[in-house]
């Protein structure tokens, strides 16, 4: 059972993650801009930093970074700040991609950082936890996103964490085709809310939870059915427009 009803606004963000180029970010503009009136979810997509001034300016879409720095101004080189990101026009960015995790060394600390410097600067973070195969097989996977999911809250408050969002990424479903069921997904974003609603219920109501990771048009709609996932974050199939346009569909 739903901890909460009604069900919150959807909200579907596309990962392009390292893909894009000057083209190819236009004529996915031209592809998705059109039908964005269609979908009654929110919809966000966050582009490489550099492409962002760019996308801002000509789109009316909302625009997120995939990273953000956890300092403000300063001598960072090759960082990116919070204050940078509004700046340009970009709203939202997500921290704490398991690639992040992975590949960049960034600890449960520096991901709770991440999302303050964020919300300080006035961005909306998309906080990202999942877990291993490894973990799931040894079945740590709550233990596990709950403790990237504390180290947030303990930062940013349940209320801070609602004004953005929170994704659920098994990091083995990423890129690689397999998908969590529906009830795996569900049991994780039903535990994930019920943690934020021991410390404060409203805003574990509030808050949407989105499921990644192979998420595809064929598959979106039967997860997204489910009282606790709140829409998606989207890597391969964001790169086709109408890919992603069919799972804001699927969203509302
Ligand atoms: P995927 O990536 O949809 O390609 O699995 C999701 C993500 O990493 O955010």
């Amino acid at each position: 059972m739903s901890l909460t009803m009604p069900k919150r606004t959807p909200l579907v963000a596309a990962n392009w993650k390292m893909n894009g180029s000057q083209a190819a970010n236009a004529a996915w503009l031209r592809a998705f801009t059109g039908r964005r009136p269609e979908f009654r979810c929110d919809v966000v997509v966050c582009a490489p930093s550099v492409y962002l001034a760019g996308l801002v300016a000509s789109s009316e879409i909302d625009f997120g970074a995939q990273d953000v720095s956890e300092h403000s101004l300063g001598a960072y080189t090759g960082d990116i700040a919070a204050a940078m990101l509004i700046d340009v026009g970009c709203r939202w960015v997500i921290v704490g991609h398991s690639e992040r995790r992975q590949l960049h060394g960034e600890s449960d600390e520096v991901v709770a950082a991440k999302a303050e410097a964020a919300l300080a600067a006035g961005l909306r973070p998309i906080v990202c936890v999942g877990e291993t195969l490894a973990e799931r097989d040894a079945g740590d996977t709550l233990a596990v996103v709950q403790r990237q999911l504390d180290a947030v809250v303990k930062r940013v408050g349940p209320a801070g964490l609602a004004r953005g969002g929170l994704a659920y990424e098994p990091v083995w479903a990423i890129g690689t085709g397999r998908t969590a069921t529906p009830e795996q997904a569900q049991d994780v974003h039903l535990a994930l809310r019920a943690r934020i609603g021991v410390i404060d219920r409203t805003a574990a109501d509030a808050v949407r939870i989105l499921y990644g990771g192979s998420v595809k048009p064929a598959n979106a709609a039967e997860l997204f059915g489910r009282s606790d996932i709140d829409g998606g974050l989207i890597g391969g199939a964001s790169l086709v427009a109408e890919d992603f346009a069919a799972i804001c569909a699927a969203a509302g």
